[in-house]
């Protein structure tokens, strides 16, 4: 076989397609809906088994009086972020926007109005590229496997062991919503449909023909792969996405086709441990670990899509709003080595990771041990190095007893950045 068999057309399509995404590597989801105001994360009807019924006061009630995008989008520019990703509808079935083919839908609740149309506007105004997260599951709608499904709020209830449903329809619905999506809001640039299970996967949603449709009416959009297929196949089917999206991990080696040529790929992780609000939990990540974990995304050639769950009024938790700001005070700093970046031929380095962008190698340095830093393989490569956040000269040498090897000559026996310093390395030709 050639080499240049396994850049098949459908690879290299892909790769043009997700070109703005990959270089991009920084975006925010957003999950809210009527399960903010339980504020016990976005699958409490599933988890405690609510009816319709015991679920409909939060659909009475939804108005939040403090929603704000233009502000939300000026906290996900602030925090470094390039895109964002937020719930049209989620598994409840609850759509934020207005939908021809259901009452089910924030036009209905005391908010009465399209919340998503005025996302896509603030986000558009703050030059950030717009996904909508689109939930393949629908615990609302009639159409849908309840009985035997195994999230379904009414998964094994007796009074629903009989009911008939017509899937088919459902899967009508699911089109006709995403067409709605796909054009009245203007161009989208990421489709993320959630998830595929057991039996629950490809065709079964109508798969093939559903992309059929998103692809004509936007062609330029992209697609996450949780509508099945194999996204690592030489040949994928239609449906099997764009880029691969592991789910609050960071891949060990990053994402690989059959082939072993890179994949796009997107690490979704939340701040806390909740997609949806949730009260309770005040476990965030800190600012040094998001910082570290995009890092090791870009160095694993990926990006991250960080999380936020805005509360009923509509406010991104206060504790949220304090790490973003931090870690985009960390980006401004550190920009050039994030965007347009990717992984390295080198080996992971002891004392961090690198990542890198033609010429440019950036050496992100976590653990300063002792004495001068060692970049292995790399003498006589190195042009010059600076320290990325102010520009300031950072000498290199060399140690006969390592010939192979250049060392960074640091100041001082604390590192200036304890969140990720960074080095540029320019180097030689
Ligand atoms: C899972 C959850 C869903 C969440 C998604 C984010 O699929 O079911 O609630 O929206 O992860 O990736």
């Amino acid at each position: 076989m050639e080499q240049s068999d396994i850049f098949t057309k459908e690879y290299l399509e892909r790769q043009e397609r997700t070109k703005w995404f990959t270089d991009s590597r920084f975006g925010l989801f957003i999950h809210w809906g009527l399960y903010a105001i339980p504020a016990r994360g976005e699958w409490l009807r599933s988890t405690e088994k609510l009816s319709i019924e015991e679920y409909d006061p939060f659909f009475q009630e939804f108005n939040p009086v403090h929603y704000n995008p233009r502000e939300w989008a000026r906290v996900a520019k602030a925090a470094g972020m390039k895109y964002a990703v937020m719930t049209a509808k989620h598994h409840d079935g609850f759509c934020l926007f207005d939908s021809r083919f259901t009452d089910y839908k924030a036009t209905n609740t005391p908010a009465g109005r399209d919340l998503i149309r005025e996302y896509v506007d603030a986000f558009r105004a703050e030059g950030l590229a717009v996904g909508f997260y689109y939930s393949l599951l629908d615990w609302h709608h009639k159409d849908f496997p309840k009985y035997s499904d195994r999230g379904h709020p009414m998964r094994g209830n007796e009074a629903y062991r009989e009911d008939s449903f017509d899937f088919a329809r459902y899967v009508d619905y699911m089109r006709n919503q995403v067409t709605e999506l796909l054009t009245n809001y203007g161009p989208i640039d990421v489709i993320w449909f959630d998830f595929s299970y057991d039996e629950m996967t490809g065709e079964v949603w109508g798969a093939s023909e559903l992309v059929r449709t998103v692809r004509a009416l936007q062609p330029d959009v992209i697609i996450d792969n949780r509508l099945g297929g194999d996204i690592k196949a030489r040949h994928p089917e239609v449906y099997a996405g764009d880029f691969a999206s592991p789910e609050q991990i960071i891949p060990p080696e990053g994402i690989l086709n059959e082939d072993g040529l890179p994949l796009p790929w997107e690490a979704c992780i939340t701040l806390n441990n909740h997609w949806g609000y949730n009260a309770m939990d005040r476990d965030y990540k800190s600012p040094k670990q998001v910082i570290r974990a995009l890092i090791e995304c870009v160095s694993k050639g990926g990006n991250m899509l960080l999380n936020v769950g805005p509360d009923a009024k509509g406010e991104i938790p206060e504790e949220s709003i304090r790490v973003l700001n931090d870690v985009g005070k960390w980006l401004r700093r550190n920009a050039a080595s994030v965007y347009n970046c990717g992984r390295s031929e080198l080996l992971k380095p002891q004392w961090g990771r690198y990542t890198e962008r033609e010429n440019k190698l950036y050496a992100h340095i976590y653990d300063r041990g002792i004495g001068h830093i060692n970049l292995q393989g790399l003498t006589g490569k190195i042009k010059r190095a600076r320290l990325l956040a102010d520009g300031s000269e950072i000498k290199i040498r060399t140690l006969r007893e390592y010939p192979e090897d250049a060392f960074i000559v640091m100041n001082g026996s604390q590192l200036p950045d304890d969140w990720d310093t960074v080095i540029e390395l320019e180097l030689e030709q």
